[in-house]
């Protein structure tokens, strides 16, 4: 990506004409990187006698309670929970704020097991033809201690409908995780779904990646994704590897505790799917399933591509957990390769932005766009490109590997703002031709905006640069 060219650039340049032209070459740097000075001690995780790990009293209480988009246009919810002592009932009992009248749906349970750890009852329980735009209620656990909680369903997917979503990455469960998740819900700006891009509980990082982290963790985020759909991305902390412990099915933990809506986008794997959600398409990607030519995660992505209808849902946004631009030196360039097979499908079908974590910090880049290398031509410096995506990293959520601080100098010209400090972001459509964009630090007042910016949709609201960059 990025560097590349400009190594190449200021390399040749430094033996061709010395030193005084490296440092002109530094003069045209890119965008901002901010000053601010924050704390870089590596932030542990919480005790677990943590409060907000604690069990949910009762006899088999249903616990780890979480939902999200359960079919293709947000009619559905899927609702996820786990039962400690026995299966217990798989039963969601659900009615509207509108009716008393209390419907049913039958899930499924199932357990597994990692190595030594044998997880408790996992549920699942689909629900579908809500209506929309409409507040319901909820149990889980029918029998014995019976939980209640609630959902907003989204309005009817349409050109004009604002939406808030939420975005977090690479949350983990130190002390920063929750006050990144408490930023986020005490945000005056309140984020309506989550679009949650990859690296959940850091449960890896245990001996033998103690599973009881992963219970930990659904615990923790319980408070906010039992009451608002988190949309599950998967990163490099899922996979799960390990087979000298005879753990080798990749992403075991993940699939059995997050189940996403993946048959209802064609999809054959709950790793790549779409949803959508009010006026936005969202494609969700795995970064470490394979992607290349002839791949099913391939196939079904230009497919995909052709079936979003920007008249109904303008805003078109992808997740993926490795970022294809990325200015900082901490996993540069592992986006690379997905860069070279996707990017021109995202100039072309004009995808608006791309959320990714994976770097433990935040950047945000310019439209601009490095599709007209091919190797041989020379022509390797992303460029500035009206047709491209914003390319958001947001894995700054505060998990117990800490931030990254070392960044690539001089700052290239594609890259508009980027800081290493924990946070969250929000976007918010605001209608079909215009949509803001936020980010807020931990540090700071939950209303605070440290870096935003507005999203002008290219297909509604066509700019002169627009007009300028099609004759080109
Ligand atoms: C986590 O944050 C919540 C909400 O701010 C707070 O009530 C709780 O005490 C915090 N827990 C820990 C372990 O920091
Ligand atoms: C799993 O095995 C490890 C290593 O032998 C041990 O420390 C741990 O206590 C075991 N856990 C369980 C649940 O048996
Ligand atoms: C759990 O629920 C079942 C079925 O309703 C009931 O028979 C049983 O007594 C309950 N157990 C406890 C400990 O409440
Ligand atoms: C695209 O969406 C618009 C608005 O909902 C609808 O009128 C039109 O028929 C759709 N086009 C196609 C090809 O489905
Ligand atoms: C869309 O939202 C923007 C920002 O709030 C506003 O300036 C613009 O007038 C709106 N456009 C329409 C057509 O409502
Ligand atoms: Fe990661």
């Amino acid at each position: 990506m990025g560097v590349r060219w400009e190594f190449d650039v200021v390399f040749t340049l430094f033996l061709l004409l010395g030193l005084n032209i490296l440092w002109l070459a530094q003069v045209c740097e890119g965008g901002f990187t901010s000053t601010y000075v924050r704390n870089g001690q590596l932030s542990r995780d919480m005790p677990l006698d943590s409060d907000v790990f604690r069990v949910p009293p009762g006899y088999n209480a249903p616990q780890q309670v979480h939902i999200t988009q359960g079919d293709h246009v947000g009619k559905g919810v899927i609702v996820s929970w786990v039962t400690p002592d026995e299966p217990g009932s798989s039963t969601v009992l659900y009615w509207s704020e509108k009716s008393q009248l209390k419907n049913s749906a039958e899930g499924i349970v199932l357990t597994y097991k990692y190595f030594n750890y044998t997880s408790g009852y996992i549920h699942h329980c689909s629900i579908y033809d809500l209506e929309f735009d409409t507040k319901y209620y909820y149990e889980v656990g029918i029998g014995n201690s019976t939980r209640k909680f609630w959902f907003r369903t989204p309005p009817s997917v349409g050109p004009d409908v604002p939406y808030t979503f939420g975005l977090i990455g690479d949350l983990g469960q130190t002390h920063d995780s929750n006050r990144t998740l408490t930023h986020y819900e005490l945000n005056p700006v309140k984020g309506q779904a989550l679009l949650f891009v990859g690296d959940l509980s850091y449960a890896d990082a245990y001996p033998f990646h103690d599973n009881t982290r992963w219970d930990t963790w659904g615990r923790f985020v319980e408070r906010n994704a039992a009451y608002q759909p988190w949309i599950w991305t998967a990163g490099n902390h899922e996979v799960d590897f390990l087979p000298d412990i005879g753990e080798g099915k990749p992403f075991k933990p993940y699939k059995n505790r997050y189940h996403v809506p993946y048959r209802a986008s064609k999809s054959t794997s709950p790793l790549w799917y779409s949803i959508k959600r009010a006026s936005a398409y969202i494609i969700v990607l795995s970064s470490y399933s394979a992607y290349g030519i002839y791949t099913p995660q391939y196939k079904w992505l230009e497919k995909e591509l052709l079936k979003v209808n920007r008249s109904e849902t303008p805003w078109l946004i992808v997740i993926m957990h490795c970022p294809l631009y990325s200015s900082y030196v901490h996993h540069y360039m592992e986006g690379e390769s997905m860069r070279v097979m996707y990017e021109q499908w995202f100039v072309k079908y004009k995808v608006d932005v791309v959320f990714a974590g994976h770097v433990h910090a935040y950047e945000r880049s310019e439209r601009i766009s490095n599709i007209g290398y091919n190797i041989v031509n020379g022509i390797c410096t992303p460029i500035s490109d009206e047709s491209a995506p914003v390319y958001i990293t947001i894995g700054d959520g505060g998990n117990l590997e800490g931030l990254v601080t070392e960044m690539t100098e001089p700052q290239p010209s594609y890259s508009a703002y980027r800081e290493a400090s924990f946070g969250h972001g929000i976007f918010e459509i605001k209608n079909r031709s215009h949509a803001f964009y936020s980010w807020h630090r931990n540090q700071d007042g939950y209303a605070v905006e440290a870096d935003s910016t507005w999203l002008h949709n290219r297909y509604w609201n066509p700019s002169p640069e627009q007009s300028s960059i099609a004759i080109l």
